[in-house]
């Protein structure tokens, strides 16, 4: 099973929609095995955006991701990398289709509430930077054979 790394940016911890988001991964079938509010060091932030060093929104991203607590999660399941990013929706808000999350409630790319890694390589790489294998449960989840 893959694992995907997802990210309540913050301002989806200010706005309050945590529980929203992790209901919508829940309810799709995904299964939770790590989670944490934690505020994201200027060293994690740099190797987790390393590939978008030297773009115009770089140091803007930076400042962000940086700015307060995120709630960083691990999920797993069958293709939870695709799952996961058809359930955020496109990077810009305006774009993003009505139903996913950024589509129900971002308007900016700048405050797009939600990192969630865009390839499985990507994933094992970001999971490594924001948590310890100590801090990921491994476990059966019966419902799972039902999805
Ligand atoms: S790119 O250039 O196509 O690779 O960029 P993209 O994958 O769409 O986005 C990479 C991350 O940068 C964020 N982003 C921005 N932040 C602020 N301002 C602007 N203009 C902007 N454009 C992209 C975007 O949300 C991505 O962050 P994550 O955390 O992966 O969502």
């Amino acid at each position: 099973m893959e694992r995907t790394y997802l990210m309540v940016k913050p301002d989806g911890v200010q706005r309050g929609l945590i529980g929203d988001i992790v209901a919508r991964f829940e309810r799709k079938g995904l299964q939770l095995v790590g989670a944490k509010l934690m505020q994201v060091s200027q060293e994690q932030a740099k190797r987790h955006y390393a590939e978008h060093e030297g773009k115009d929104f770089y140091d803007r991203l930076l400042a962000f991701i940086t700015s307060g607590p995120v709630f960083a999660m691990v999920w797993r399941g069958d293709d939870a990398v695709t799952a996961a990013r058809q359930l955020i929706g496109k990077t810009n808000g305006l774009e993003a289709a009505p139903g996913t999350i950024r589509g129900d409630y971002a308007i900016h790319t700048n405050f797009n509430l939600i990192h969630g890694s865009d390839s499985r390589e990507s994933a094992e790489r970001e999971i490594g930077i924001f948590f310890d294998p100590s801090e990921l449960a491994d476990y059966e989840k019966a419902v799972q054979t039902w999805i």
